[in-house]
Parts: C-alpha cells; sequence; structure tokens
C-alpha cells in the first residue's frame, strides 16, 4: 500500500540554516568604490568592492546607533558612517576612527567592530559565509573564519562559457528546494509546444544514493525530455551521455551532464531572503557551441523559460500558501521533499547535540514516478 504521510503543517516557520554560504549578488553588478543593498536570511548586508576589485560585506547597520551603513561614505577602503562619521575597515569591519572623541578620550576605538562577513567571488556571484550565530550589530568580535570556501561549478575543461538567472519568489525557501526538486510539476508546469507536452508523460525510474549533507540521483542517461540531453544528443550518442543530480544542505542543486569531451554543468542556489521569500539563482558552465553564434542566447532564453515558469507557479501557490494549508508529501514523488526536510531536521539535531550527522538515507533507493 503506498503510504501518505499525514496532512502536516510545514510552511509558515521554516528554519534559515546559518553555518553555510549563501549567494548574495551577481558579481557584475558589483563595481569598485560604491556600495550595495543585500538581504540574506533577514539580514541587511552592505556589500561592495574595495579599489583592488575585493568584495566584502558587512551587516548594514551602524555599531553606534544603527544607521545603515551603505547611506555612508566609501573610499575604496572604509566606509564612514553618514550620522556621526565613525569608520569601518570593510573587510574586517574594525572600527578605524570615532571623530567625537577628544585628544585625552582613550575609549579603544579597534576593539569595537561592524560585523562583517567571509565573502568571496566564485562562479559568477558574491557569496558570503553567514556564521552561526551571525554577528549583531553592535559587536567587539572581529568576523568569523568560514569552515571552507564557498562552492563552486566544477569545470571539465579549462574553456566554457556561462551564464546566469535569477528569480525571486514568495514563498519560504523550504518551498523553493522542495519545487526545485520536485519531479512531478514538469509535464504540468514546464508545457512549451517547442518542448513536450502533457502527453509526453511516463514512468521513470531513478536511483538515488545518499552523499554527505545530501543525496544524489545516481549517474544515467537523462530523461530523453531535458533540455541540455536534447542539445548534447546532437553531439554525442545518447548512450554515451550521463548526468549527475546532487542535492546538498543547505539549498545546493548542482547537475552535470557529460558526453565525451563535451559537458554541461550548474549550480543552483535557493537563498531565503525572509522566512516568507527566496531567490533562485542558476549559474550554468558548459564548453558545448562556444563558436556556434547564439547558442548561448539560445540556452540562456530556454532556462529563463523554465526559471520563469517556475517562479510563476510559486507565486500562485504563495496564495494558497498564506492561509496555512495542511499539506501532504506523497511516495515516490515527493521523497526527494521528505529527504530534504529530514536532512535539515537531521543536521539541526547533530548541532544541537554536537554528534555525527544521522544521515537519513541509508543506501541505495530506487524511485518511481511518472513525469
Ligand atoms: S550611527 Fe553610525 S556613527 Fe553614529
Ligand atoms: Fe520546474
Amino acid at each position: 500500500m503506498p503510504d501518505l504521510d499525514l496532512p502536516q503543517r510545514q510552511a509558515p516557520d521554516s528554519l534559515m540554516l546559518t553555518g553555510f554560504w549563501y549567494r548574495a549578488l551577481p558579481a557584475d553588478r558589483v563595481h569598485r568604490n560604491q556600495l550595495y543593498k543585500a538581504t540574506v536570511l533577514e539580514i541587511p548586508l552592505v556589500l561592495g568592492r574595495d579599489r583592488l576589485g575585493h568584495p566584502f560585506a558587512l551587516r548594514d547597520a551602524c555599531p553606534h546607533r544603527g544607521m545603515p551603513l551603505n547611506r555612508g561614505r566609501f573610499d575604496g577602503e572604509n566606509i564612514e558612517c553618514g550620522y556621526h562619521g565613525w569608520q569601518f575597515d570593510v573587510h574586517d569591519g574594525q572600527c578605524q576612527l570615532i571623530p567625537s572623541l577628544t585628544a585625552d578620550q582613550n575609549l579603544k576605538v579597534d576593539r569595537i567592530y561592524a560585523g562583517s562577513f567571509p565573502c568571496e567571488e566564485q562562479d559568477s556571484f558574491i557569496w558570503v559565509f553567514i556564521p552561526d550565530p551571525p554577528p549583531l550589530g553592535a559587536g567587539f568580535a572581529p568576523p568569523a573564519e568560514p569552515p571552507d570556501e564557498a562552492p563552486q561549478i566544477e569545470k571539465f575543461s579549462n574553456k566554457y562559457r556561462s551564464a546566469y538567472l535569477q528569480a525571486e519568489m514568495p514563498v519560504s525557501v523550504d518551498h523553493g528546494i522542495i519545487g526545485l526538486m520536485d519531479p512531478a510539476h514538469g509535464p504540468f508546469v514546464h508545457q512549451a509546444w517547442w518542448w513536450r507536452s502533457q502527453h509526453s508523460i511516463h514512468e521513470k525510474k531513478k536511483n538515488f544514493e545518499p552523499i554527505p549533507n545530501g543525496f544524489r540521483m545516481s549517474a544515467h542517461t537523462p530523461s530523453s525530455n531535458s533540455a541540455p540531453y536534447k542539445l548534447l544528443r546532437l553531439y554525442a550518442d545518447a548512450e554515451s551521455i550521463t548526468t549527475t543530480i546532487d542535492f546538498v544542505l543547505p539549498n545546493l542543486r548542482t547537475e552535470t551532464i557529460r558526453a565525451g569531451k563535451y559537458w554541461f554543468s550548474s549550480l543552483t542556489t535557493v537563498t531565503p531572503i525572509s522566512r516568507n521569500h527566496c531567490r533562485i539563482d542558476v549559474v550554468a558552465a558548459w564548453n558545448l557551441f562556444r563558436w556556434v553564434p547564439f547558442v548561448p542566447e539560445v540556452l540562456k532564453f530556454v532556462f529563463a523559460k523554465f526559471v520563469e515558469q517556475d517562479r510563476r507557479t510559486m507565486e500562485l501557490q504563495a496564495e494558497g500558501l498564506k492561509h496555512n494549508p495542511h499539506l501532504m508529501l506523497i511516495d515516490d514523488a515527493d521523497r526527494p521533499a521528505k529527504w530534504y526536510f529530514q536532512l535539515k531536521a537531521a543536521h539541526l539535531e547533530a548541532k544541537r547535540t554536537g554528534a555525527e550527522i544521522k544521515h537519513p538515507i541509508v543506501g541505495p533507493v530506487t524511485l518511481k514516478w511518472r513525469s
């Protein structure tokens, strides 16, 4: 008997995970010597690049009296708050100057910090590490050290092209993520005459396996109705094409398609902006068609269409979610969604107890659904 989970509430208090890297802004929109605002996990940030082009991120609130630092002056090295002129080093947030102090007042200026976040540029985005717990506005602590580098797209040759896409959605990060890994919405949401119709629906069977902090749809020949696959088939025979899809906490979905020396790789993230708002960022890199005009444009058009269809669907879904309905997840089509919630719970539990994460998936699993 297929087991149908009891209806459960899960949307409204969707937790946002700290202790991870998040995409904050597209790198090409952040220019030197200027200040930009961004919000990640409900934390207001001021971002920019110093005069050498190195990115930085501070909490967008002066530790003195909370003035947004993005309204201050920036000389390429320090930000000067627009209220009383305190100055902060943009990289570590350390206070450099408090203009109101007289020569005989010995307040230790360098013990004051504006909350600063580790920041890296990687694959078209400025990433920010949100430590656990995140720094408050007023602080006396230097920035946290991230445990690792920001995630990167895997590339399989030196020459490649890349592009990114963004879409904001008025739903929690959880709905954004489970919408992304949901295999059953394709025939209904992603219809187009040049793509597929509801009638192309057929039974699928995929193998999954646990990986650290996530799960993998094991390498397989991609389904004949996926976009990059259709393109790759122009280059290689169907059997030589394999695709692998990974999901890893907190929000990373990587898809890798390989066909001999040709490859297509993408890293999609769903970033919590606030409790009921998230943003999907897709960055793709590929070494196909680099010399053929318009192909990147066509690829981008196809992906933009997809992302827009997902965005529109979630916008409508948000209408229904406003009233906090009971929801249910069914097997097998919603099993990845269940794993996501279980992984998240296991991660939080491991953090609480200090023990190793207890992976909810013990071994390879085969899932079946129609799509
Ligand atoms: S609020 Fe920033 S210097 Fe006073
Ligand atoms: Fe979709």
